[in-house]
């Protein structure tokens, strides 16, 4: 009898207005493989005002003076000589000479009380929102004369003051002062107005403000919104600090952790890689204040439940810019910072680098399992390098997992050259980069069924679909890229036994001062949205399952692009359930009939789906929403299940599992 209602439902999905039939089998018993923990994780990398305009919740843009042009965003409005009252009062920069990382610091002469005007323009301006409060803190020391107060406001364009606050400055030694400021109105691109009462000279320093609603309300802290999304992709890791930032354009400018630890004000300021990278996005105020330094990394990688992967500069600048080269015999203090990093991370209260983690707040180990040496590196002069990188964290870490180079490119000579070295040296995990056509990901997502099972693990580390060409302004987050993406990620899950770890790059993307698109969340100083490919990462993330199961047409082929179909699937042994991820790239219904065999599953199943008419639609700020999740339920009929995938869909099949 079970096998007539079969048939039936089988000669009904048969008609061709129906869609074309698929029929898949899914063997639910058996685990084919453990999916690590650490599957589905984020790139981070401070490009886009990723760090400084972004997640790191800073307003004042330059805060310390310590930009290469000291006052780069600041204005005084009433000091140029065309002004009625430019004799007011004017900013100096002085260079302090005791003092190698917060060398400037700003003298401000009020001469008369005709209205000196300081204004910090923000990062493209500053977010306030109504009946919000926020912090400010200031160093200051009065020179000579007696300015008596000084007045902060939050003001827009049409100089509408927003909130108003203020200190009277005392004592003539550098002094703290902090205020609070609420905001009287919602602004996304408020200035900070500094103006003084009284006449005299006095110096500042450090002018800081952050919004009092900070991720877990802490000071110093990250932008809530932004890191709730990360949150909210429950990660296996977060990598950091990128990406080429790692390697600097120069070894001079490179990424060095140590200088982002200890009390904020210590860290020096670095020109950000990305400042001046494409000349047609030009971004002269791009600079790296390390307020979101290695410290506070690892402390969000712990917030976020994500398995902190630093990355660190193995002895070499970035190879496409000046590929500035460490000599093998003077790299220990680059292999030092690595193995200081370790002891930072994981060491006792009492060891040196133990203690600088304890005394910012965090006496207990971060427990960092791993460590990248080198970010896109290639050819022999990366090889030597990470040898000698590899024996000395071998030597005192034998635990530490390494991750290493494999170049910019999934294929080709460097890439080929690489992967053979990686295997001869028997490299744990290995880092491979693709910012591709849409169509290169829907063609390949069988990439890693032939790899060597005896060769290192994979590291999908940086992965993208370009819609027009990689580093182009015009590449957009489509619904195409996105769902090419999900087709590509069932290849990733299909090979779960050999791909570890996968992330897509980068991460964000400040919509008035970007460098790179497409990234995976948008933001502006008020909100923020996730794209397309920020809920295909979300889907398969919070899906990720423990066992990898097999799902294959019946005669066992896996679905691979078939009738534009893809798919894989998942057990989840702490929930009991099974995932099944469907994902059709054709603009045909597709019917699926799937037999789920050898283990009693419940009578219904949810579905989730992501799905767009239009392959060329996006999310936007205005519709962030538009390309996001819907949940409905089906039947599974005696271990059945059929549906129909609608053209350009993406779906997750939820089935609890019987005992
Ligand atoms: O993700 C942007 C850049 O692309 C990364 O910094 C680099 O690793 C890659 O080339």
């Amino acid at each position: 009898m079970k096998k007539i209602i079969i048939f039936f439902i089988l000669l009904v999905f048969t008609g061709s207005a129906n869609g074309q039939l698929n029929k898949l089998v899914v063997d639910v018993s058996n685990s084919k493989a453990k999916i690590q923990p650490t599957m589905y994780g984020i790139f981070f990398e401070d490009i886009n005002f990723a760090a400084d305009g972004g997640l790191y919740a800073e307003m004042i843009k330059n805060r310390g003076f310590e930009f290469e042009e000291p006052m780069m965003g600041w204005l005084q409005p009433n000091s140029n000589r065309f002004s009625l009252n430019a004799n007011s009062g004017v900013a100096e920069i002085i260079k302090e000479q005791d003092s190698s990382s917060n060398r400037n610091i700003c003298r401000i002469t009020i001469n008369n009380d005709t209205g000196y005007i300081l204004l910090n323009e923000g990062f493209r301006g500053m977010g306030i929102k109504k009946n919000a409060r926020y912090q400010l803190s200031l160093l200051a020391a009065k020179q000579s004369g007696d300015i008596q107060k000084i007045n902060f406001s939050f003001v827009n364009n049409d100089e509408k003051i927003m909130g108003i606050t203020s200190i009277m400055p005392d004592g003539q030694g550098w002094t703290t002062y902090t205020t609070e400021l609420t905001a009287t109105d919602t602004e996304a691109k408020a200035r900070l107005k500094i103006t003084f009462e009284g006449t005299g000279v006095i110096d500042l320093d450090m002018i800081s403000l952050f919004s009092e609603d900070t991720w877990k309300g802490r000071k110093n802290g990250l932008r809530k919104d932004l890191v709730q999304l990360l949150y909210d992709l429950k990660p296996g890791f977060l990598r950091f600090p990128g990406g080429c930032i790692v390697e600097g354009r120069t070894l001079a400018k490179r990424y060095q952790w140590k200088k982002t630890v200890g009390p904020v004000d210590e860290r020096t300021v670095l020109v950000n890689r990305w400042n001046t990278e494409f000349r047609h996005r030009p971004t002269p105020d791009y600079f790296q204040s390390f307020g979101l330094g290695f410290f506070e990394y690892f402390q969000l990688a712990e917030d976020i439940g994500a398995e902190p992967l630093p990355i660190l500069n193995c002895g070499m600048a970035c190879q496409f810019n000046t590929g500035e080269l460490v000599p093998l015999e003077q790299l220990d203090p680059y292999v030092q910072d690595a193995l200081d990093l370790i002891e930072f991370a994981n060491g006792s209260v009492s060891s040196p680098w133990g203690k600088v983690r304890s005394d910012m707040g965090h006496p207990k180990p971060f427990n960092m399992k791993y460590i990248g040496i080198g970010n896109e590196q290639w050819g022999q002069q990366y090889i030597e390098r990470y040898k000698i990188f590899e024996k000395a964290l071998r030597e005192k870490y034998p635990d530490i997992i390494i991750v290493s180079a494999l170049g910019p490119f999934p294929d080709g000579e460097l890439f080929d050259y690489a992967m053979d070295e990686m295997k001869r040296l028997n490299a744990e995990i290995v880092d491979e980069h693709y910012y591709k056509p849409p169509q290169w990901f829907r063609e390949n997502s069988t990439r890693y069924d032939s790899y060597d099972r005896n060769g290192p693990k994979i590291f999908a580390g940086e992965y993208a679909a370009q819609s027009v060409a990689i580093a182009s302004p015009d590449n957009k987050n489509n619904w195409e890229c996105a769902l090419s993406e999900a087709a590509f990620m069932t290849g990733l899950e299909r090979n779960a036994d050999l791909v570890v770890m996968t992330s897509y790059a980068p991460l964000f993307a400040h919509a008035d001062a970007w460098q790179w698109t497409p990234d995976l969340i948008w933001f502006n100083n008020l909100s923020s949205y996730g794209t397309a490919n920020y809920y295909v990462q979300k889907m398969y993330s919070t899906h990720r399952g423990t066992d990898l199961l097999s799902i294959s047409f019946e005669d066992g082929k896996a679905v691979t692009g078939q009738n534009g179909l893809y798919s894989s699937a998942v057990k989840d042994s702490d929930s009991g359930e099974l995932f099944i991820k469907l994902v059709n790239t054709s603009d045909k219904l597709q019917q699926v009939f799937i037999e789920l065999k050898n283990k009693k599953l419940a009578d219904k199943a949810d579905v989730l789906t992501l799905t767009s008419d239009n392959l060329s639609d996006v999310n936007s700020f205005d519709n962030p929403d538009k390309i996001s999740p819907t949940e409905s339920q089906i039947e599974v009929e005696n271990n059945h299940i059929k549906t129909g995938i609608d053209p350009y869909t993406f779906l997750i099949l939820k089935i609890g599992l019987k005992q």
